[in-house]
């Protein structure tokens, strides 16, 4: 974990005492988890790590961090092992006195079924045929602690099947360290930024964490942009700066950078109004922001853009709206109502199962769309599904 200055985060120490409390409460039994949902770039990573991990900490629970995104190119179920491993290796004296009985040191599987990717392990007193959920035992066994796991942008795992099985072997794990005589117990604490993606975690039967309790986590407040101001040495009235960091999503980077050219505007103008120059900063920024992303969509293939957007007005309906399938003939009707709008009626584009395909594989690759291992699609960033929809408003 990066070490970084305290004081430049704005801290939430209440509320990582309420979710701990909660993510600890077993008195309607123990949950499948705690998942925290929020948007994109909100401040979920940074209050996990800033304020919620120490808050386990110092109720003495062993807490391991795992985030999915810190490198796209690295495995979600490297991830997660390697975090294990490492926490392994801190612990690697007192494991080698617990667990004296597992002579044979090789190597850590993922998966629950002993297959998938194998680690090295020879330094470590695990059996050669050791599982990612004998790793995460060891490691409760040796600090004798509850083990509170943290998956940051836990969706990233479903998107392969050996992710998934990592899931599952964690979910084995959980459940023998909770149930097993003996043992300290363990929590899953995971986050996620789309809502969409985060119930198949949650909702499927046969997913790992089925049953977890999902969470909206707050996104940051009035006090936070108190914070701010009052850092930035900006005399702004706090209600109506607050409504404009409401404006842009509650999103710390895009209210920083509204403020930074405010102050600057001030500095050589400081007859002008703050928070109107705020107020117009932050739009002008937004109406950026989104132009740009419209054009890069306008500027895809017709077939793509055209999807996306349809999946993006599929977002806007909710989660409890049963979905029309994206190779359905109500699909194929409405992405060639969309075509012919978009180029004219004599485009030629076929909206075929195959084309289909091939551009929601464009899609994914280029980070626009999400896909489950099991097929279901989601748009990458809640952001792009508003704008696509307030782009589509404008249009009609
Ligand atoms: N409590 C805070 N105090 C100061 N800055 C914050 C705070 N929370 C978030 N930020 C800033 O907001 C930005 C986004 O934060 P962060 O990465 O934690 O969000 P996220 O929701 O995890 O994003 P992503 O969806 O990309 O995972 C960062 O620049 C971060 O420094
Ligand atoms: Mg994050």
């Amino acid at each position: 974990m990066p070490t970084i200055c305290p004081d430049q985060f704005f801290h939430r120490p209440a509320l990582a005492s309420v979710l701990a409390d909660q993510a600890l409460d077993t008195s309607l039994g123990t949950s499948g988890g705690m998942f925290l949902a929020a948007p994109r770039r909100t401040g979920k990573s940074t209050f996990v790590r800033q304020d919620l991990l120490p808050e386990f900490e110092r109720r003495g629970l062993d807490v391991i961090y795992v985030d999915l995104w810190s490198d796209k190119t690295v495995h979600p179920a490297v991830h997660i092992a390697n975090a294990i491993r490492t926490e392994l290796s801190r612990e690697e004296g007192a494991i080698a006195k617990t667990l004296k009985k597992w002579a044979n040191v090789s190597k850590l599987t993922v998966g629950a079924w002993g297959n998938g990717l194998c680690f090295d392990l020879s330094q470590l007193n695990l059996s050669s045929n050791a599982t990612l959920a004998d790793a995460v035992k060891a490691v409760s066994c040796a600090s004798q602690q509850k083990l509170i796991l943290v998956i940051d942008e836990a969706q990233h795992a479903l998107t392969t099947d050996d992710g998934s099985n990592a899931l599952f072997s964690l979910k084995a794990a959980r459940d023998s360290l909770n149930t097993d005589p003996g043992m300290y117990g363990m929590q899953l604490v995971a986050t996620g930024s789309n809502r969409d993606k985060l119930a198949t975690l949650v909702n499927g039967r046969e997913q790992a964490f089925y049953g977890a309790d999902m969470v909206d986590f707050p996104t940051l407040g009035k006090d936070y942009v108190q914070w701010l101001l009052e850092r930035a040495r900006l005399d702004l009235d706090p209600n109506l700066s607050f409504l404009v960091f409401q404006g842009l999503g509650c999103r710390p980077e895009p209210f920083r950078q509204a403020l930074s050219q405010t102050r600057m505007q001030l500095a050589v103008h400081p007859e002008q109004d703050g928070l109107a120059l705020l107020q117009s900063l932050a739009k002008r920024g937004a109406q950026s922001a989104r132009a740009d992303f419209v054009n890069t969509v306008a500027n895809l293939p017709p077939l793509q853009a055209a999807l996306l957007r349809e999946l993006a007005a599929e977002a806007t309906k909710g989660a409890e709206v049963r979905r029309t399938g994206l190779f359905s003939a109500a699909m194929k009707d409405r992405l060639q109502t969309r075509l012919t709008a978009h180029i004219g009626s004599n485009h030629g584009i076929l909206t075929e199962a195959p084309s289909v395909q091939n551009a929601l594989d464009k899609l994914r690759e280029a980070n626009y769309l999400w896909r489950s291992q099991r097929g279901g699609y989601a748009v990458e960033d809640e952001q792009f599904v508003q704008w696509l929809a307030e782009d589509d408003l404008g249009n009609s």
